[in-house]
């Protein structure tokens, strides 16, 4: 049975949820589930704005053949290859066998990397950036967003009614559960978390090419976005558009402290903890995670909300402890910066994770590490509670002089 939902008096949303997924992409726990959008336009052609992951194959092909409503499919028009939204190209084909492939060059290439379609070239409707497509009353141009996600990635533009579907671009982890639009949920109580993980973890690394693009559809009169994860926008644009301006530059969301720590029998938690409450005592907002605990997704769209962050790491096997070492790892290569840096080690007899910590970080670009350390020797000493207050005094005089956060 079809479960769809009606955008325009011509477009309608025939995407399905999958609650039962445990990790996106192999790595990206969703407890919330996660929806793979797809949209049918139903003008004088008919246009399939992709497909969706195998896992939910089924119910959106019920939903395409609900809303084709006995009609063929024209178009399909592939603006992701990844196979999250692609899984149900060969099965769209065979269904609709004169449906002509809407892509570019990119694309073309990943198809026959993907799928060992025969003739497939003679399927395909190759299009370049502003090129055009008529279906009837609507007219579809393509901006391609090269990096947002894959290389292929592009945007569709109807400039009749106004909508971007933007492929990746404004997606949001989570199940849509009946809602469809971001304005029938308290998107910013309930969703706004899951938007920015599902960006800095996603699409985080590109920052560049995001902005870049914005850039380019800030020129368009757009009055939808019709993402392929997550709610449709159709109210408060500007506020997603706001977001995605900082977080595409690398700029802090908030004025705060995030402190990640790594700690085997609580010594290093423990400096974490008395940092943060120094920290409360001022009036600074400070939020703390146990990397071992929390997902390192979760930790890495923090770092993309607050202005400063803090490191603490117990010394294991001569170097930072595994799931600290792995979570910096994980956000260099998301390409954090622009922040304020200070790191607390910790080691019984041969402390080297500060250092460490300080060399992986100093690396990312405009980041600055505060001079003021604390080297713990297996548990925090009375005299050090000094070094923790001249951390957090460095802390808050550098957030003093940060500007426009
Ligand atoms: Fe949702 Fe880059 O795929």
């Amino acid at each position: 049975m079809h479960c769809t939902r009606k955008i325009t008096d011509d477009l309608t949303w025939v995407g399905a949820n999958d609650r039962r997924l445990a990790m996106f992409e192999g790595v990206y726990s969703v407890p919330y589930g996660v929806s793979y959008n797809s949209y049918l336009l139903a003008d004088e052609k008919t246009v399939l704005f992709d497909t969706v992951d195998k896992a939910v194959s089924r119910r959106f092909l019920e939903n395409v053949t609900y809303a084709l409503s006995g009609r063929a499919l024209d178009y399909l028009i592939i603006q992701h290859m990844e196979p999250d939204h692609s899984a149900a190209l060969e099965e769209i084909m065979l269904r609709y066998p004169n449906v002509k492939l809407v892509c570019n060059s990119r694309t073309q290439t990943m198809l026959k990397q993907f799928f060992n379609i025969n003739d497939i070239d003679k399927k395909l409707h190759l299009i370049a950036e502003g090129d055009t497509v008529c279906t009837g009353r609507h007219t579809l141009s393509f901006i391609m967003a090269p990096m947002v996600h894959w290389p292929e990635v592009m945007m569709t533009y109807d400039s009749t009614d106004k909508v971007l579907f933007s492929a990746d671009g404004f997606g949001t982890f989570g199940a849509l559960n009946g809602a469809l639009f971001a304005d029938e949920v308290d998107f910013n109580a309930d969703y706004m978390g899951e938007a920015r993980r599902y960006y800095t973890n996603i699409v985080g690394k590109y920052g560049t090419q995001v902005a870049a693009l914005l850039g380019r559809t800030s020129k368009l009169d757009i009055e939808m976005i019709c993402p392929l994860h997550g709610f449709v926008w159709r109210q408060r644009l500007p506020d997603i558009m706001s977001k995605y301006e900082l977080w595409s530059l690398y700029q802090p969301e908030e004025n705060g402290v995030m402190i990640a720590y790594a700690s085997v029998y609580g010594n290093t938690e423990n400096a974490a903890e008395i940092l943060s409450s120094i920290l409360r005592n001022r009036g600074v907002k400070s939020v703390m995670f146990d990397v071992s605990v929390t997902p390192a997704s979760e930790i890495i769209a923090a770092a993309f909300r607050w202005s400063h962050l803090v490191f603490a790491s117990t010394t294991y096997n001569a170097g930072i402890f595994v799931t600290m070492e792995a979570l910096i790892n994980d956000l260099v290569c998301h390409n954090i910066q622009n922040r304020t840096i200070a790191v607390i080690e910790n080691g019984s007899w041969a402390a080297t994770s500060g250092g460490l910590m300080r060399e992986k970080l100093g690396k990312c670009k405009s980041v600055s590490i505060i001079e003021q350390t604390v080297s713990i020797k297996s548990a925090l000493d009375n005299a050090q509670l000094a070094e923790l207050e001249a951390m957090a005094d460095a802390l808050i005089s550098d957030m003093e002089n940060t500007a426009g956060v």
